[in-house]
């Protein structure tokens, strides 16, 4: 469903991301690992049509349509949908109301809201962050669930949460696990870790290492355990 060919990625003139060659397909959940600094949030932001991550060389198709030159929010109708390693909070409007934007007409507001109310239950969403601003004075955890909440309503094609697992308690983490799992049928997930702590709750199809820009291994559930006992260094060599 999307497929990265000889994809290289700049940032000035520093190459971040080198010939990365992938194909990620339907109805699976990928990890992609690597120490920090290795270029995972690159791979995501390229991915995501992010500007200051261009893909310098190569090609990064969508169920086969070439989409290297297609902006952000082209890329998101077309059904892409990127959770931020930090996400931001955004002053005087509510999770509804961006979701409320971001559908136009495509649902009817009052199903929409019940939607939100349901999928915030699953969540395990405390309701009061739902009617406040996005994000405003939500935690960690609680602004990585609200996240997910996003990416279940958009419904999206492909999903790619980046360091979903960071600064979230363990209660939480099973939460989103759980709620992935349920809901990965005909979609595809990318989930961006440095260690392997959401891959206890969450079985990846497949792991893909990253190392100084580069893929250095794919692997399957397994090469997680292995890293986690080993370290990247040791796994690699
Ligand atoms: N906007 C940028 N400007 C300069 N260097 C960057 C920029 N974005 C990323 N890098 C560098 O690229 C490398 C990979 O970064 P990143 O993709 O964020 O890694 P990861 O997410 O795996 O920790 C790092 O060395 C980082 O400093
Ligand atoms: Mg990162």
């Amino acid at each position: 469903m999307l497929q990265l060919k000889k994809v290289s990625v700049k940032v000035g003139k520093k190459e971040i991301l080198k010939d990365f060659n992938f194909e990620f397909e339907k109805g699976k959940v990928y990890a992609v690992m690597g120490p920090n600094g290795s270029g995972k949030s690159t791979l995501a932001y390229a991915i995501a049509g992010h500007p200051a991550y261009k893909l310098d060389v190569g090609s990064l198709k969508l169920d086969g349509k070439e989409i290297r030159d297609k902006k952000p929010e082209e890329r998101a109708k077309m059904g892409i949908f990127l959770s931020f390693q930090n996400p931001l909070s955004l002053s005087g409007v509510t999770v509804f109301q961006l979701l409320r934007i971001a559908l136009g007409k495509k649902k009817d507001p009052l199903e929409l809201k019940n939607e939100v109310e349901t999928t915030a239950r699953r969540l395990k969403i405390n309701p009061e962050l739902i009617s406040r601003s996005l994000n405003d004075g939500a935690s960690g955890g609680e602004k990585k669930k609200l996240e997910m909440l996003q990416a279940a309503i958009l419904d999206p094609k492909l999903v790619i949460f980046d360091e979903i697992d960071t600064g979230v308690d363990v209660d939480a983490l099973k939460t989103i696990a759980e709620f992935m799992d349920g809901n990965k049928k005909g979609k595809t997930f990318i989930v961006i870790t440095h260690y392997n702590r959401i891959l206890h709750y969450i079985k990846p199809d497949k792991v893909l290492v990253l190392m100084e820009g580069k893929l250095v291994k794919v692997g399957g559930a397994k090469l997680a355990e292995e890293i986690e006992k080993k370290g990247y260094e040791k796994v690699m060599s």
